[in-house]
């Protein structure tokens, strides 16, 4: 299966509640590869590129508000397939109803505050990986030596 890379947002509720370091866990555990790596605030103006998708949606304002809220941490993992590995980890968007094991299903109840965030195809990915990481802020893995190159 082809190598992708994949952005992966844990949201303001997720950092709060101290669930970064379960996040990368469970994806390193996998045996993904992370490739960048920040703490940061989202802009307003980033948010609403980012869920460009959702305009017009009744949840949508609440949806910036709310991702805009307080920090994230902004991670690209690459592997095989990573981009619908990504989303079955997670779990579906409504904790309610995710699957136990997955992280929607074992860390969140509500749907505003569902920990995390992951591209939903290999097209958005790239686009979404490009909205938040300039290229000289990410590394690459080389298989062939098991070591990252910067
Ligand atoms: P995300 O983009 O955050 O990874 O979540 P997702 O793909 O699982 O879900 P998506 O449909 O893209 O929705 C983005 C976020 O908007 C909130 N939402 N609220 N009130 C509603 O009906 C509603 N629908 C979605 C959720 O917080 C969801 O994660
Ligand atoms: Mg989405």
């Amino acid at each position: 299966m082809q190598t992708e890379r994949t952005l992966v947002l844990v949201k303001p509720d997720g950092v709060q509640r101290g669930l970064v370091g379960e996040v990368i866990g469970r994806l390193e555990r996998r045996g993904l590869h992370l490739a960048g790596l920040k703490l940061m605030r989202i802009s307003k103006d980033l948010a609403q590129r980012h869920y460009a998708e959702h305009e017009g949606k009744t949840f949508f304002d609440g949806l910036v508000s709310f991702i805009t809220s307080s920090p994230v941490v902004a991670m690209v993992w690459e592997g095989p397939g990573v981009v619908g590995m990504v989303r079955t980890t997670m779990g579906v968007t409504n904790p309610v109803d995710a699957a136990p094991g997955t992280i929607r299903g074992d860390l969140a109840l509500s749907l505003g505050m569902n920990v995390i965030h992951g591209s939903d195809s290999p097209r958005r990915a790239e686009e979404e990986v490009a909205l938040f990481f300039e290229p000289g802020e990410l590394v690459f893995w080389d298989s062939t030596s098991a070591a990252w190159l910067a």
